[in-house]
């Protein structure tokens, strides 16, 4: 089989769910395997626009198996939302759609948990979580006594554990602060409800997806695995403790999917021809200026999940070059060109000036980073709009500069551009058809 993986580099919403939707057909199967609703996979399919936080970004292609496996952590009240949005605008999510029996689920008490929590600072800074449950869910499975997964509800004592688990949080989240009115929302009686009614409908998803996807694998299937956020956020390798709590870099693929890496051959690296990130801590080339308000217009940056406004800055190349070697990235996606087509200069950051000393590399701790300062290479901008290139011949030859840059300071050969939202608004180059995708 060949696997190929679509990994974000920086800190999330590169737009992967767009290629994703687009290099779909070409596969039997997409697979999404960390992270849960905190993602947000934005895909716009000519007058539509779809946002996915839960379903694969596959789900608009019949003929296309999706499944999400394992390491996914699940809200099914905004998943069942999600498919009966779906569902709604004719798209049949039941037909085409498998859900692990192994994968956990976020419970209401685990957002109650992630806002009582996120308000603290963390060395000065709070994380600023989507508020979606994904860390204290992720820690109940690491902790294991007060996990639920997708096959607690279709198996075994359901309401007795699930009754047991709520009498439990309520004490745990009464000693950290959350109010009478929260506590009540967690009654047990209620979750035991709650459980019954996710069970009925989900119950025909829930499936063994890690053996679908091995026989599929050894049958010689074609797998796209759907990464989520970026993998400046990775738990083990992202800037901790600002970070999310899943292996959201290439190397969580095998453990999140249930595959062994010989099947793994291609990783498309996306990310944009600038910076994002939302939420909290360093970020060496945020611009806080007016540049960073004109990338975040032009950008349209607000976050899909939360609407938060993104931090902008400069595109990092030390950063980048670092999540690319991290996740075995064959090809670069360079993504939001023609933001980028309305300057006249353009800057990237090519070293981290370090306690006086050059770096180029990502230091561990999130002081050491916030001390970095970004050292700059300018490049000249080629201000002419490029949404309607459709080749690499319609790009202007200071745009191709651009991207030459980028490919030497990474070290990896770009191989897709994008120029906008809109699926047509993505040229392969040359380099991609070395992909065999
Ligand atoms: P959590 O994943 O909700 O716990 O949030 C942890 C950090 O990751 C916060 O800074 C979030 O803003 C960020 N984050 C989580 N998911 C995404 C995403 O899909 N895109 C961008 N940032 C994200």
């Amino acid at each position: 089989m060949s696997g190929t993986c679509v990994i974000g580099l920086q800190w999330g919403d590169e737009a992967k769910g767009k290629l994703v939707d687009l290099l779909a057909p070409r596969f039997d199967w997409v697979v999404r395997y960390q992270g849960g609703a905190n993602a947000g996979h934005t895909v716009v399919a000519g007058d539509e626009t779809y946002k996915l936080h839960h379903i694969p970004s596959g789900i608009l292609h019949s003929d296309v198996q999706n499944v999400i496996t394992p390491g996914v952590v699940i809200n099914p009240t905004t998943m069942l939302q999600e498919i009966d949005g779906l569902q709604a605008r004719g798209i049949d999510v039941f037909e085409n759609l498998k859900v692990s029996e192994r994968a956990h689920l976020v419970m209401p008490w685990h957002m109650i948990e992630d806002a009582t929590i996120n308000a603290t600072a963390v060395r000065g800074e709070s994380i600023g979580t989507t508020n979606r449950g994904i860390g204290p869910c992720y820690r109940d499975k690491v902790g294991r006594t007060h996990a639920i997964r997708m096959i607690d509800l279709i198996e075994g004592s359901r309401d007795e554990r699930i009754s047991t688990v709520a009498t439990q949080k309520q004490a745990l989240l009464k000693n950290l602060g959350a109010s009478q009115e929260e506590l009540d929302s967690i009654a047990p009686e209620k979750m035991v409800a709650l459980a019954a009614s996710w069970a009925e409908r989900l119950a025909p998803m829930i499936a063994d997806t890690t053996d679908m996807v091995l026989d599929a694998a050894e049958a010689n299937q074609k797998m796209l695995f759907e990464g989520a956020q970026g993998a400046l956020l990775d738990i083990d390798h992202g800037t901790y403790p600002f970070v999310t709590s899943s292996n959201s870099s290439g190397v969580g693929v095998c453990a999140g999917a249930g595959v062994p890496p010989k099947w793994i051959n291609q990783v498309l690296g996306v990310c944009k021809a600038y910076s994002t990130r939302v939420g909290g801590g360093p970020f060496p080339s945020e611009l806080e200026d007016e540049t960073g308000e004109k990338i975040r217009k032009l950008g349209n940056e607000f976050g899909t999940t939360t609407g938060r406004p993104r931090r902008c800055g400069w595109f990092d190349a030390v950063a980048v070059r670092y999540t690319a070697r991290l996740s075995g990235v064959t090809r670069l996606a360079l993504m939001m060109m023609d933001v980028l087509a309305h300057f006249d200069e353009l800057k990237v950051c090519v070293a981290y000036e370090l306690d006086g000393k050059e770096i180029h590399r990502v230091p561990a701790h999130a002081e050491q980073l916030r001390r970095c300062k970004p050292i700059y290479e300018t490049i000249q901008g080629w201000n002419t709009p490029v949404d309607d290139a459709r080749s690499v011949d319609d790009f202007p030859p200071l745009a191709m500069a651009y991207v030459k840059r980028i490919e030497e300071l990474v070290g990896i050969p770009v191989g897709v551009l994008s120029v906008g939202p809109d699926r047509a608004q993505t040229i392969f180059t040359e380099e991609s058809k070395a992909m065999n995708l």
